[in-house]
């Protein structure tokens, strides 16, 4: 018998309060509501595909019987091969400091399942990634949100972050790069915030998901000799364009917390997909290039997307340092960002409102510069139309010009 959602025998079932109580995510209820012919900028996917090496290595992998489980962490010498690649950062990382995932969601699931009792606290970004929140509720927890904003280049200021801190606190969590802003930090500002948790002994979960998509210098990760309790969080989901495998790694110079994480994934997948396993493998050691150029074709989209925001009316867009979001504040009088993106996608161009992202993100839209440049422009073409429009329908209502 099947039971539609509106049905009686539906609406009286139990379900517990952490299924009825979570949302979909704004994200998707966007894209749900748009047309066969939208123009997508709106998932935060690569729009390339994996490097062929990955994919005959796949193929090879399953013809070779690679097709059972794995131990939970993962194969030994999947997880030495990521240790290695981080090991510029800490020496002497080897496979025990690895726990390959299936995603970099998995990852932060069982970082917080592993962190995280009913009442304590994590501190996560505002605007962030929209599962942080949601995570830290399903371990009946509190995430307390601290605010990245625009004026500071979307780095916290360790002062406000200073008044969030409770003897309740036991983590934060920092994205850089970041989602949605694009935002990365220095040495500088890294060993502030790094100084920071030290002092209140918190853990630190690192998520780099986007380490390898850096446009001006190289990646500043908090893993470092000074701290070890730093759990990275990561995926090749945007490293080698493979989203749908599902795949990434949590890392940690904390053998203990190596052990807690290793043992909370068992009851969560068992382990990862041993054929994949072999394709990532195949990737980081004969496409190491891959990342490099695919941030390469990121910034050339990076320099006109910004620059064609930016000479629109009512938009200040920063230059992303990072990853593959814009995330202009976007102004029109009297209509908040969740508006302005509903008109925009009545126009044909999917966006994101920033509120997606938290309250912080009032006020922005985020672009995922995730098509070939000519439908980029087109797209960007839409949005100017539209924000022309919304400005003089703004203007004829009489609403004040925004500053
Ligand atoms: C900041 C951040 N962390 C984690 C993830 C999760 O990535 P995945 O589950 O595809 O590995 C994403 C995906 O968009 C992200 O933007």
């Amino acid at each position: 018998m099947v039971h539609e959602p509106n049905d009686p025998a539906t609406r009286t079932a139990h379900f517990a309060a952490r299924a009825l109580n979570i949302q979909p995510t704004g994200i998707r209820k966007m894209f749900d509501l748009a047309g066969e012919d939208t123009i997508h900028f709106g998932l935060g996917e690569p729009d390339f595909q994996p490097p062929d090496v990955a994919i005959e290595a796949f193929y090879q992998a399953m013809k070779d019987g690679h097709n059972k489980y794995t131990t939970q962490a993962g194969l030994p010498v999947l997880r030495e091969a990521i240790a290695d690649q981080w090991s510029d950062f800490v020496p002497g990382l080897g496979a025990g400091n690895v726990c390959v995932t299936m995603s970099g969601t998995n990852a932060l699931l069982v970082m917080n399942m592993t962190l995280l009792d009913p009442g304590d606290v994590i501190l996560v970004p505002d605007p962030g990634f929209p599962l942080y929140v949601p995570h830290a509720g399903l371990m009946g927890a509190e995430a307390r949100t601290y605010a990245c904003r625009h004026e500071h280049g979307f780095v916290p200021q360790v002062e406000e972050l200073e008044a969030l801190v409770d003897d309740r606190t036991r983590a934060i969590l920092y994205n850089f790069p970041g989602n949605p802003t694009g935002a990365t930090i220095d040495e500088a500002q890294r060993d502030a915030l790094l100084e920071f948790a030290m002092r209140h002994d918190l853990w630190i979960i690192s998520d780099e998901v986007y380490d390898k998509v850096v446009y001006n210098g190289h990646h500043v990760s908090f893993l470092t000799e000074q701290y070890d309790k730093v759990i990275l969080v990561n995926s090749f989901s945007k490293t080698f364009a493979m989203t749908g495998w599902r795949i990434g790694y949590l890392l940690s110079p904390h053998l203990g917390a190596m052990e807690q994480l290793s043992k909370l994934q068992y009851y969560v997948t068992a382990c990862s997909n041993e054929a994949m396993q072999y394709a990532v493998l195949a990737a980081l050691r004969h496409a190491p290039d891959y990342p490099r150029e695919m941030a390469q074709a990121f910034r050339k989209r990076r320099d006109v997307i910004v620059e064609r925001l930016d000479a629109m009316p009512g938009v200040d867009c920063h230059r992303p340092r990072a990853a593959f979001y814009a995330f202009p504040r976007v102004q029109v009088p009297g209509l908040d960002s969740e508006t302005i993106a509903m008109e925009i996608l009545r126009d044909g161009v999917l966006c994101s409102p920033g509120t997606a992202f938290g309250p912080a993100g009032e006020g922005h839209l985020r672009f995922a510069f995730t098509n070939g440049l000519d439908v980029m422009k087109r797209g960007l073409d839409l949005v100017e139309g539209t924000l022309n429009r919304l400005h003089s329908e703004s203007a004829a209502r009489g609403a004040p010009a925004a500053d």
